[in-house]
């Protein structure tokens, strides 16, 4: 089964620039149709242009109230017949509504093992208390933050001479690897529903 797909980011695109040439590059069945930034200053909307993916900046604060919102991305995601959301570092709060119309069909890279270290600056934390490994992991989102069903994650060693940077790229090339093997895995699985 190939998806549909939105990528939903707010800054460089990394992650979203690798599943665009996975689909691309038929590594992937699916096709990336639009990217949606939460900010103008994302990188990946450049990005996503040169590729020539529809690209569309929707700031929360541009809108009256969170329905508003709401709507609007429901609207495109409508019109664009997506069936899969996939957040790659983006950072807006989706409401529950949103949340609950979509369940099971977004899914978000986190770089962490989570359930450890929800939330922001997960390396300089994961460093501070001298883990000895951390990773990355694929989830499907709720109205929890970093909290909803885990899909697959990747172990990473930390070595003592990793700091939060070292770490972050190695952790980074991980996460490309890892969405990928998530998306190929949920394709096939789709099939045999
Ligand atoms: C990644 O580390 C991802 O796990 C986190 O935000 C970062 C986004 O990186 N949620 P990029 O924009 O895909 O390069």
């Amino acid at each position: 089964m190939e998806f549909r797909i939105a990528i939903f980011i707010s800054g460089n695109g990394s992650n979203m620039l690798n599943i665009i040439e996975a689909c691309k590059n038929n590594i992937l069945e699916s096709e990336v149709l639009v990217v949606v930034a939460d900010n103008d200053k994302a990188g990946g909307i450049n990005f996503a242009k040169q590729k020539r993916i529809d690209t569309f900046v929707i700031k929360k604060s541009s809108f009256e109230t969170i329905e508003d919102f709401d709507n609007e991305l429901l609207k495109l995601l409508n019109i664009s017949g997506i069936n899969l959301v996939c957040l790659a570092g983006y950072m807006s709060i989706l409401s529950h509504n949103f949340l609950k119309k979509w369940k099971y069909k977004i899914i978000n890279i986190h770089p962490s093992l989570l359930p450890k270290y929800k939330g922001l600056n997960t390396h300089k934390r994961v460093i501070q208390n001298n883990e000895v490994f951390s990773g990355c992991t694929v989830h499907y989102v709720d109205k929890d933050i970093d909290s909803g069903q885990i899909i697959d994650q990747k172990k990473v060693r930390i070595l003592e001479s990793d700091d939060k940077l070292t770490l972050q790229k190695k952790i980074l090339k991980e996460e490309h690897k890892l969405y990928i093997k998530v998306l190929k895995q949920m394709e096939k699985n789709y099939e045999k529903k």
